[in-house]
């Protein structure tokens, strides 16, 4: 029988987010489609969880993997009706029944993340050249043998053709460069490298 096709459920969102729900659809949809490529992931991190959308998706391709997520819950997009606490109660309930932890906390405090073996890293938090640096220092520091770091936000392929400065992109570069990694760009609503050693 063929596999059924994944679809982002509305279901899981806040409502203030609705809003963007046909935009948002292909795009975590697209999360689910990369982890799905991949064997192996026993271990999924990810900085920057806000709602859980994206842990959803991955945990949606790989039901039996342990997901931990990083996220300070202080500094994410708010308004309409959005608190953190809102947030941070919904992406508990887009993972009840999953093996999850969320760990409230800063990590731009930290050299080291509490985690090994992370199979699968989604960097999507600080946003800045030095703090998206930052972080996928942490990711590879914690990256299993074979592992892969997903990261959000290099832009796409419109704002790239503009000449838009994205601090991620840069960022990821010369993280790339540095380590000698390799790396695929992914068309997305924000664009997005899949990064591997
Ligand atoms: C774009 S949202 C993440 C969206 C989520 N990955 C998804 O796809 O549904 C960015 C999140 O990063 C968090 N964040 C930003 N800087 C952070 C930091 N220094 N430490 C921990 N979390 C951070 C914010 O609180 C926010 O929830």
């Amino acid at each position: 029988m063929a596999k059924q096709a994944f679809e982002f459920n509305k279901d899981w969102m806040i409502g203030p987010d609705l809003i963007h729900y046909d935009a948002w659809k292909s795009y975590y949809e697209g999360k689910h489609r990369t982890i799905s490529d991949l064997v192996g992931v026993n271990v999924i991190g990810e900085i920057g969880v806000r709602a859980g959308y994206s842990a959803r998706c991955f945990l949606e391709s790989k039901p039996n993997a342990r997901f931990i997520g990083y996220d300070y819950y202080a500094g994410a997009e708010l308004g309409h009706g959005i608190t953190n606490d809102i947030l941070l109660d919904q992406a508990k309930k887009n993972l009840e029944g999953y093996s999850f932890e969320i760990k409230v906390t800063d990590t731009q405090n930290y050299y080291y993340l509490d985690v090994e073996a992370v199979d699968f890293w989604h960097i999507d938090a600080d946003h800045s050249y030095l703090g998206a640096q930052h972080d996928l220092e942490l990711a590879l520091s914690s990256l299993a043998k074979g592992g892969h770091i997903l990261l959000d936000d290099v832009g796409n392929s419109k704002q790239i053709a503009q000449g838009t400065e994205h601090e991620v992109r840069r960022a990821a570069e010369h993280f790339i460069k540095k380590y000698r990694l390799h790396y695929k760009y992914i068309e997305s609503l924000t664009g997005e490298y899949l990064i591997w050693r």
